[in-house]
């Protein structure tokens, strides 16, 4: 195996049950690519898996925005730049492991850009629970 699985622990927790629940689903998104990468799946498990993480990464992105606009969260502007970019390079990554495969450099990409999800989880996501938590 060449990338380890990604764990929902306690340092993930944000306290809001709804992201929580969404992280935890992103997780195991983001675990069945590595997967998919690492066993070499055939190529319509790797499109479906690429299409799932992108879709879903997209959704609760959304939702974190919406929680963010309706409790007037002061660090929308810059949460909302984070998710956009997010996004984008995600989008680039799997769209080459899409067309040309998995290679070496391509799943330490993809690792390094799931890495920083989980720094933003920690620090930004766990900040808006915190906000929302207030509420
Ligand atoms: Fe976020």
């Amino acid at each position: 195996m060449l990338i380890s699985m990604y764990e929902f622990n306690e340092k993930l927790k944000t306290g809001n049950a709804i992201i929580d629940k969404e992280h935890q689903e992103l997780i195991q998104a983001v675990n069945k690519l590595l997967e998919a990468c690492n066993e070499r799946k055939g190529r319509s498990s790797m499109d479906e898996t690429i299409k799932f993480l992108n879709n879903y990464v997209q959704q609760h992105f959304s939702h974190e925005e919406l929680l963010q606009e309706q409790s007037g969260y002061p660090g929308i502007a810059a949460h909302k730049l984070f998710h956009e970019n997010y996004k984008k390079t995600l989008e680039e990554i799997t769209s080459r492991i899409a067309d040309s495969g998995s290679t070496i450099t391509e799943l330490v990409n993809l690792n390094k850009h799931i890495r920083v999800l989980i720094s933003h989880i920690t620090t930004e996501d766990k900040k808006l629970g915190a906000f929302l938590n207030q509420q």
